[in-house]
Order: C-alpha cells, then structure tokens, then sequence
C-alpha cells in the first residue's frame, strides 16, 4: 500500500486525491491546503492492526503515533480503526481527549514530561506512561500514591541500534536523550527502581530506534536485542516482562528513490518485528509479549497532499528556476531542517510530462525556506496549482505561524467530498494571544 493507489489523473488531467479533484479543492478551499485521504488511514491502521491478529494471534495493540499528525479528527478516525495512540505532550494528551478517545489506549511518552503532563495522564486514566528518567518516576509514583492509583508504566529502553533512513549500526556507547541504555547497564538499574516502587506497575519496556528507516532488519535487531535483555532481567531480578513496545519509524515513500529501499507492502516491516519477537522469545523460552508498535508517519505520511497556488517565478541563467508558492517553511519546515526530499506535480496539468528543473520556494523571509529542491515539472506558470505529495506526516504537526503567516487548513476527504478537519487560522487567531501591556498603550 503506497500514496500512489490514494492518487490518480482524472479524465481532465487533474490529479485527485481519495476521488476528489485537487483543482476544485484549491478553488473551493484556497490554497495552501492541507488534504487528507481518510481511506488511506483507515486502510493502514486496519493492515497493521490485522497483521497482530494474524501472526501475533492478537496479542498486541498498533499504537497510532500521533506526533505525526495531531488533531482532534484524527484521534477519531484511527479509534474507529481499532487503534491506540502515542501522545507526546499533555497537548497531544488533551487533543486526543477531547476528542473522546479511551484514555486506557494511550501510551504517553515524553523525555522531560512535566508534573501537568503526568497528573492529566494519571487523572484520566491513561493505559501507559512511557518512564523515561529517575525524576519521572518519583514524580508518578508520587502521583499515584496521593491519588490512590497505580499506573502501569513502561520503562523507555535504548537497545543499541541506532537506525538512521538507509543503514543501521549497532552501538555499545548510546548518545541520546531518550532511553535508559542496555550497554552500560542503567536500563538494568532502572528497573530494580522501578520494582521498589509501590504505585506503579511495571509492565516492560518501550524502544524506538528511529524514523524514516528502509532496513527491515534493524527493527528485527532492536526486537533481539530488547528480548535478550528482558531474559537477562529475569534472570538477575525475577522479573519477567508482560509486554514490550517496539516503537515505530517505518521508511514510506516520498521520491522515487524511497521507492527502492521502501518493502511494497508496509505491513511488511510489522511482520518482520512480530517474526523476530516470536523467535528470539520462543528461543529464551520467555513468554511471548504483549506486542506493541508505534507507527506514525507510515498511517498517515501518504495520505497527505498539500496544495500551493504558485505565484512569482524566477529564472536566474546558469543558476536555477525558482517557482515561488503561497506557503512555505511555515506549513512544511521538513526541507529547512532535514534537506527532506519530496515529489511534486501540477495538479491542473498532473498528465503533462516533466520538461524542467525547478526548485519550489515559500513565502517566507528567508532563503532556506524550501519546499523541495529540483523537482522536474511541465512548464510551471503562474496560477498553476502545485502538488506535493507525501506530505501528510510531520507537516501539519510541525506548522508554525513563522512570519506570522496563518497555518493553513486540513481537509479531510471521503468518497470525493471534503470537509474542514482543521479550518483556517485567520489573522484575529494569529493576534488572539498578543497582549499589549498598559504601559505601552
Ligand atoms: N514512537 C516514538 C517513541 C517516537 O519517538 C516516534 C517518532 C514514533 C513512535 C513514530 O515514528 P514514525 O513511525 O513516524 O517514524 N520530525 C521528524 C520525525 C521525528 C520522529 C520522532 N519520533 C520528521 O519530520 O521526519
């Protein structure tokens, strides 16, 4: 499953997304927008969450990671798929909240997650904290004992496979923020504290070994190497893990270079982790897990179209074509920090073959604010309708009003019909908080 089924040229040469017409999207809702395929979403949660049934005999739950794309529709939409989420922040928490989601299906995760953060998450009862520091879990079982609950917790792991898009090294000396290291024993230590402690329930382990990854292998690696030590943990503390979060990071589709390295199925990746996990279990005789994963940008990467309006254009000779849109950095910061590589088309000329090199520029005030870097299109004009694809995944989420410029809007869309999921910020919202202090009056 790929964007390439959500995405076709219609009879007019337009590109359509989930049956609906970009260009008459552009015009009925502006640009830039946001556009969102809801079959996309359901169809990947409904995959991975009928690979646990399949191969894991449903011993497990598919977290949606909702880092990737947060609001409260969304929230929606991946409960009715049967799915969990991740939440980061006590915004996530409160976003997936409101929106009714069943706090006992949320796992909270966070490296520095504040005493707000946790006492909401304690309060409502979510399934899962995600442990990730000794403060932490003063703090929570602290909580806890004043609130009379127990949480069960989670204990954040760092295996020692350090994956990164196209390679996978293992790593005996772990730099990182997260996690409690398997190589220099703190994660041992951790968990003899964690077990002292009265109001919470340690149920396991969670690792996340990175994003954007192609090597199946890698996550079979963290699958081992989180087994071998849930065996040591058994051994040295008696205690024997009921469940283990393997995080997410499974590499979609974006160029056709991702298309190389990408497995053509995504579930693909799931069931390699749930092969390893089966294997290296049985081979320790250790319980099989309760088997969590955490996929974010595989749900909802491809289901994502933006659309730009594009407006000046700038041919410097020998150097480069800069087409300009009406969005920028603001709606999409993946070029300006990751030199992200993306594909684009004209949606209002999506069958017209490619016939230049172009690099696509936002709005914004500042020279790296870029969309993609050499992208071919036919010949762009003024007015045409840009449409990059992929871009449902880490974009929405990581918006900011930079220039103050507004966060466009999300629409979701069914069976061709389209509704705001998020609507348009207008100036007023962009000055809503702005307070002009007496003295400066
Ligand atoms: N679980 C945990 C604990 C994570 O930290 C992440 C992503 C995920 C799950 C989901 O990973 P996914 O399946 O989406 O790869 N802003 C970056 C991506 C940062 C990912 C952070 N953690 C980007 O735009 O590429």
């Amino acid at each position: 499953m790929n964007a390439r089924e959500t995405l076709k040229i219609n009879s007019l040469g337009h590109l359509s997304i989930g049956g609906a017409d970009a260009t008459e999207l552009a015009k009925q809702f502006g640009t830039p927008l946001y556009v969102m395929d809801e079959q996309y979403i359901r169809d990947m949660c409904a995959a991975y969450a009928a690979a646990i049934r399949t191969d894991y005999d449903g011993n497990g739950l598919v977290l949606y990671a909702s880092k990737a794309f947060s609001c409260m529709a969304i929230y929606k939409i991946v409960q009715q798929e049967g799915v969990g989420v991740d939440v980061v922040s006590g915004g996530e928490l409160y976003t997936a909240l409101r929106a009714g989601f069943p706090a006992e299906k949320i796992c909270l995760h966070g490296n520095n997650k504040q005493p707000g953060e946790l006492a909401l998450a304690v309060e409502n009862g979510v399934g899962l904290i995600a442990v990730d520091s000794y403060s932490e879990l003063d703090a929570l079982d602290a909580l806890c004992a004043k609130q009379g609950k127990k949480q069960d917790i989670l204990l954040r792991v760092n295996p020692g496979v350090e994956a990164h898009t196209h390679r996978f090294i293992q790593t005996a000396k772990t730099d990182s923020k997260f996690g409690f290291s398997v190589a220099d024993g703190t994660a041992e230590k951790i968990t003899a504290y964690a077990l002292t402690k009265r109001n919470v329930r340690l149920q396991g382990y969670h690792c996340h070994i990175g994003s954007q990854i192609f090597e199946k292998q890698s996550f079979a690696l963290a699958a081992q190497k989180m087994l071998a030590f849930m065996a040591q943990m058994r051994a040295k503390l008696g205690f024997t893990a009921a469940a283990l979060n393997l995080g997410g990071g499974y590499g979609i589709w974006y160029t056709d270079e991702d298309a190389k390295l990408a497995v053509p199925d995504y579930t693909e990746y799931l069931r390699t982790v749930i092969a390893a996990v089966k294997e290296h279990a049985d081979a320790l005789s250790y319980p099989r897990p309760y088997l969590y994963i955490e996929p974010g940008r595989s749900i909802v990467g491809e289901a994502g179209v933006t659309l730009y309006t594009v407006g000046a254009i700038k041919d410097i000779p020998g150097v480069k074509k800069y087409v300009a849109v009406d969005g920028g950095m603001f709606d999409n910061p993946r070029y300006a920090l990751y030199q992200a590589k993306y594909t684009a088309l004209l949606a209002n000329r999506a069958a017209e073959p490619a016939s230049e090199r172009v690099t696509v520029a936002g709005k914004c005030c500042e020279s790296g604010d870029i969309i993609c870097a050499d992208v071919d299109l036919p010949p762009v004009k003024e007015g045409d309708i840009l449409a990059v694809l992929s871009t449902g995944a880490y974009n929405y989420s990581m918006a900011s009003n930079y220039n103050r410029n507004a966060v466009p809007p999300v629409v979701l869309v069914k069976d061709g019909q389209a509704e705001y999921i998020v609507k348009p910020q207008s100036y007023e919202d962009i000055v809503r908080n702005d307070v002009i202090p007496a003295r400066l009056q």
